[in-house]
């Protein structure tokens, strides 16, 4: 997640003899302002530091994704064994059609418990589209798996993360997305948000490339914890994403105006 590194850079940049534009020791030169093209264009890691919080779905409901998609609200789909079940659809016909209609990464996970087994499904998988991410649990026989995945150029997603321990772990394996679980640490009384910001500190600190996507994310303000710790990625039911839009004071003031407006007795249209 850029934005952070981006802050850390521009704090530690030396400041020239006799000069006040700090220098930036990426491109060994002066750091353009935040607000010229010059910044966004500065080179691959300054970009890369810019790129917004993404919005994955949690669900396999085809209807709903889509709700979303025509909105511009979808930048990816995670499902796992539990949303195929309860969207009532063969696992590789509903995948498909998620992936015909949204051009980010989809996830869909294997239910192998054993590497060789779980490379044999996810390399089905991985044949239905080619925005695919093989989803696999955090377990030694996930990670073998998610080496085998990574070194052949497919995406991985390694699920049901619950420590920065086994985050580094993904990270090492090569995993694209890793999947920290907040709800369900929540469940038990831990601070699921507190993981996303440990993973964050330690994935900064290595500069590991593996994308934050926090998952199991039960409320509104789960997500807006995420974008300020800086995760690359959140994953959302179709409700909660909805959620976001409500506020009881937008809904008090939007009564108010339509009661004084109709007191006008004019018309816009
Ligand atoms: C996503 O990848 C996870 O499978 C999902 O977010 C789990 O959410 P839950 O804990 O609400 O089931």
């Amino acid at each position: 997640m850029g934005v952070f590194l981006a802050e850390r850079l521009w704090g530690e940049a030396a400041l020239p003899p006799g000069g006040s534009a700090p220098l930036c020791p990426v491109l060994s030169g002066p750091i353009p302002s935040r607000q010229s093209p010059a910044f966004a264009l500065s080179g691959p890691q300054l970009l890369l530091w810019r790129l917004p919080m993404k919005f994955f779905v949690d669900t396999a409901d085809v209807a709903a994704i889509k709700e979303l998609n025509d909105l511009g609200m979808v930048d990816g789909v995670t499902t796992n064994p539990s949303l195929i079940l309860k969207s009532g659809r063969d696992i590789l016909e509903v995948t498909k059609e998620i992936c015909d209609m949204v051009s980010g990464p989809v996830s869909a996970e294997v239910v192998a418990t054993e590497a060789k087994d779980m490379i044999t499904e996810g390399l089905k998988l991985a044949k239905i589209a080619s925005n695919i991410a093989i989803k696999v649990p955090l377990t030694w026989d996930g990670l073998t798996a998610c080496k085998a995945f990574a070194s052949e150029g497919h995406m991985v997603n390694v699920t049901l993360c619950f420590s920065a321990a086994q985050a580094i772990l993904a990270a090492k394996a090569g995993a694209s997305f890793v999947s920290p679980f907040i709800g369900r640490l929540d469940d038990i009384n831990l601070d699921g948000v507190e993981l996303i910001d440990d993973i964050r500190t330690i994935y900064d600190n290595y500069d590991y490339k593996t994308e934050i996507l926090a998952a199991s994310i039960r409320n509104v303000n789960h997500i807006t914890e995420c974008a300020k710790i800086g995760a690359d990625v959140i994953t959302a039911p179709p409700a909660v994403i909805k959620a976001m839009a409500n506020h009881v004071l937008t809904d008090k003031g939007l009564d108010q105006f339509l009661k004084d407006w109709a007191k006008t007795g004019q018309k816009i249209v």
